[in-house]
């Protein structure tokens, strides 16, 4: 995975999981796993309320290794120091309101905050708890201080919350934290510069359907892999990001904002609401070209009528809207799925693409007989509007998305960002908040 740090190119990735005292604790239990499957070398470090939700010996059993919590046993080995030294990321899931706040005022009470204060790799945090305690005033006021330090906090998912209520809060799911935390890992010592921060990434992925009757439509084999590796990428550099997803079987990505979409229309919709705020659009999506003149209320029955041709008209090119309704300093990335034809190649026919829709980059895959959709790794030729061809080699979606995601903070250089991202304050408690007991 990345070969950062002194003892050589050979050695695990060594994560620190942080775990401090909230209802999710029990998730970080996934996210151990997830990450120990995949090589990683874990400590974990809990709070002492932590311990309360999930005890050491799960914890030990699991990552293999001891489980130290406070500052003075083992004094001898100086714990605090080590362990955040040797780390190349710090992850804490969950993050509670009480441990953003300690972390920001930088205290150092327990090994965990000792921990914080001693790393010097990127420091992720996944925070959960009640909405309230999210929009408090102080909680937005520790996250934008832990930010503007360098720290990556997540943005919670919206969902259901311990109890009956929902909204944001939610830990989003372990497998995506385990993807967002491979995702700063892959840039090694790099992952500490987060070169999205303050923008605004968009991402449309996944397929459309255009529906002929309830129950049939017309698609395409996009799975939304590397449109959701892009989003991952982004959140890892620290952007905030909206993900419009179109009949995405995948979870949503960890720390994004996901807008369900199905049809051309919707995404359509979807991402003109979006494209306004944001400093680059992606648009990763396949997005269907003609969709059925009329969709049929109920289902068509094969009595009904001897088959008919399905007549077709053409959707609206959403790129192309893009491209002339483009903000100015608007990053705007095409994709182009080219399996060639009998005249042209692939790479002729994507610069043809280029030349209709001048986007500032257009990322060309070759696909047909296997490659590019519903698989783990892709090659790609990206195209910039000097005309000039980068060939990625077959790699990892998450690794091609992060050279993309290069060019792309190229291309923003100088550029000013579209606006302030964090979401609107919409409700505000000023009640007591319990330490450390989230219930998100
Ligand atoms: N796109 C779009 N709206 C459409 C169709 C495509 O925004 N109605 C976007 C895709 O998300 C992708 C790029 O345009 O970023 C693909 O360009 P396009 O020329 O439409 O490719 P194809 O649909 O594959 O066209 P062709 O069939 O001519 O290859």
């Amino acid at each position: 995975m990345r070969g950062g740090g002194s003892a050589g190119a050979a050695r695990r990735p060594r994560v620190v999981l942080g775990v401090s005292g909230g209802i999710a604790s029990y998730k970080a239990v996934e996210v151990l796993r997830q990450l120990t499957e995949s090589g990683h070398d874990v400590r974990v470090v809990p709070t002492a309320a932590a311990l309360r939700f999930v005890g050491e010996v799960t914890w030990a059993a699991l990552s293999g290794q001891p489980v130290v919590t406070d500052l003075f046993t083992d004094a001898e080995d100086v714990a605090h120091v080590r362990v955040g030294r040797e780390a190349d990321l710090v992850l804490i899931v969950p993050a509670t309101a009480d441990l953003m706040a300690r972390a920001a005022a930088g205290r150092a009470d327990d090994l965990l905050t000792g921990t914080l204060l001693t790393a010097t790799c990127p420091v992720l945090f996944a925070p959960a708890m009640h909405t309230e305690m999210w929009q408090h005033p102080a909680t937005r006021a520790n996250v934008a201080l832990l930010r503007e330090r360098g720290a990556l906090v997540l943005e919670p998912a919206v969902g259901r919350l311990t109890g009956a209520d929902s909204g944001p809060g939610r830990l989003p799911e372990p497998t995506e934290i385990a993807s967002v935390a491979r995702a700063v890992l892959a840039r090694g010592r790099d992952g500490m510069r987060l070169d999205l921060a303050g923008r605004h990434v968009l991402v449309s992925a996944g397929g459309t359907r255009e529906y002929l009757d309830p129950v049939r439509f017309l698609g395409n084999a996009s799975s939304g892999r590397q449109g959701y590796a892009l989003a991952r990428a982004a959140v890892a550099r620290g952007a905030a990001v909206t993900v419009v997803a179109a009949n995405v079987a995948l979870p949503d990505v960890a720390g994004a904002t996901t807008v369900p979409v199905g049809s051309a229309e919707q995404l359509r919709a979807a991402v003109h609401d979006a494209a306004p705020r944001a400093d680059v659009v992606v648009m990763a999506a396949a997005v269907a070209d003609f969709r059925p003149a009329t969709e049929h209320k109920y289902k068509i029955k094969k009595e009904s009528a001897a088959p008919d041709a399905i007549e077709l008209i053409r959707n609206p090119d959403v790129l192309a809207e893009l491209v002339a309704n483009r903000r100015p300093g608007q990053v705007l990335v095409g994709f182009a799925a080219e399996t060639g034809g009998p005249d042209a190649g692939v790479l002729d026919l994507a610069r043809a693409k280029l030349a209709r829709k001048p986007v500032d980059l257009l990322v060309v895959n070759r696909v047909g007989s296997g490659l590019g959709f519903e698989v783990e790794q892709n090659s790609a030729v990206l195209l910039d509007r000097a005309g000039g061809a980068a060939e990625i080699p077959l790699t990892s979606k998450d690794l091609l998305a992060h050279q993309v995601l290069d060019r792309i903070v190229d291309a923003l250089h100088d550029r000013k960002p579209a606006g302030a991202h964090t979401p609107e304050r919409t409700s505000v408690n000023c009640a007591g908040i319990s330490p450390d007991l989230p219930r998100g």
